[in-house]
């Protein structure tokens, strides 16, 4: 598993640097994000790239993207002033979110950001009044929620219709229609969902265009996949066939083209060094033997809810001998079980102190953990320059 997954000279520098740090904590290799820069770059010229930072809000992954000419997408003004102290300029950066306090949309606009998200008339006005003249973009709403390991579905975007009726208001309180957006779902294992939206999209431009506002910006969102040891395509699959959707809808149109990727670009670059706590049965003769570990739902692993994502996992103890186990966090919550129908096969000598690494979870887990659940501090993180 591990080799599909990661290079062994990337897999054993990491391992060679996880060796006297305390457990649990990530470990990213900026290696590995710069080639996945590269080969999103490559498989997506035709495209800005905005790094959708809640992925990894990490200094040096921000820095890193900068210094190779990324873009960002943020969603609240803390990433803003977070990247401003980093010296990246305002106009690098797309407000995503389409929920937003008023004064967080005026103190953006401050700053200098000019290119928001919306769905919805409430937004629409608070950007008129505390972000005049900026550019807006409509998010839609798209299928693809079943082919998608960790779906964005419902919470956001509104139907077609609206998204025109959204961007007719926003040009008459001043505002610059700018374009439309969309997110078929994060892990999105069928490329044809971005056809279906993109389609979706082209009807919107030309109804628009029919009452001459002519939009000219269509950002795809993210959901390209990250290697998680499964079937899926690689990113330059995803980027040919959405180029094709592109040039079948889009041919005859000027259109800038964005995309916000998060997982793709950092998943990779992680590894989650764990250790077993313990190990257990509920009874002498259960078949089920239970491992609990250092982390677990609350402490960064919160996408293995309802076994959504399944990391590839490699222990450190080696044997020949392997059984399936029931795994589990360290809180004392009962929701804190990270796999149970998914059966991961450990040695069946397994022992406290023993290491498990969580390999492609450089995305949404140091983010996503907990401050101070059970008492446990934040997911550590460390960098490999
Ligand atoms: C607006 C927006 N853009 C981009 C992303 C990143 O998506 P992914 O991690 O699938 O690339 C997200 C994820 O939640 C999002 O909400």
């Amino acid at each position: 598993m591990k080799q599909q997954v990661l290079a062994d000279s990337a897999w054993q520098r990491i391992v060679n640097f996880a060796a006297d740090k305390a457990t649990p904590c990530v470990i990213i290799d900026l290696d590995t994000v710069r080639s996945k820069y590269r080969e999103l770059l490559a498989a997506f010229p035709f495209a800005g790239i905005y790094y959708a930072v809640k992925a990894n809000p990490d200094t040096a992954i921000i820095r890193c993207l900068h210094e190779l000419g990324a873009y960002f997408d943020i969603a609240s003004v803390f990433e803003l002033k977070k990247l401003l102290d980093l010296g990246i300029p305002a106009a690098r950066m797309s407000y995503g979110n389409t929920i937003k306090k008023s004064a967080d949309i005026a103190y953006a606009h401050q700053q200098g950001i000019s290119m928001f998200a919306s769905d919805c008339e409430s937004d629409i006005r608070k950007l008129a009044k505390f972000a005049p003249g900026s550019r807006v973009y409509i998010r839609v709403l798209t299928e693809g929620s079943e082919t998608a390991d960790w779906p964005l579905s419902r919470k956001f975007g509104c139907q077609a219709d609206m998204a025109i009726e959204l961007i007719m208001l926003a040009r008459d309180l001043g505002l610059v229609p700018y374009g439309i957006s969309f997110h078929v779902g994060s892990q999105q294992r069928d490329i044809a969902t971005w056809d279906a939206a993109i389609a979706k999209v082209r009807f919107i431009f030309d109804r628009l265009a029919e009452a001459d506002i002519h939009l000219e910006m269509i950002n795809m969102g993210g959901g390209m996949p990250a290697n998680y040891g499964n079937r899926h395509h690689d990113i330059e699959a995803y980027g040919n066939a959405i180029r094709r959707f592109l040039d079948e809808d889009f041919g005859d149109h000027q259109l800038q083209v964005l995309i916000e990727p998060g997982r793709s670009l950092v998943a990779e670059a992680g590894v989650l060094v764990s250790e077993v706590i313990q190990v257990s049965r509920k009874s002498q003769e259960s078949l089920d033997r239970w491992v609990y570990l250092d982390v677990g739902l609350f402490g960064g692993m919160i996408e293995a809810i309802g076994e959504a994502i399944q990391y590839p996992m490699v222990c450190d103890r080696q044997s020949d001998e392997l059984d399936e186990v029931i795994i589990a966090g360290p809180t004392c919550d009962s929701m804190d079980i990270l796999y149970e129908d998914h059966r991961y096969s450990l040695p069946v000598d397994l022992q406290e102190g023993d290491r498990l690494f969580w390999l492609t979870t450089g995305a949404y887990t140091t983010s996503y953990s907990s401050i101070e659940f059970n008492g446990f501090p934040p997911l550590a993180s460390y960098i490999i320059e």
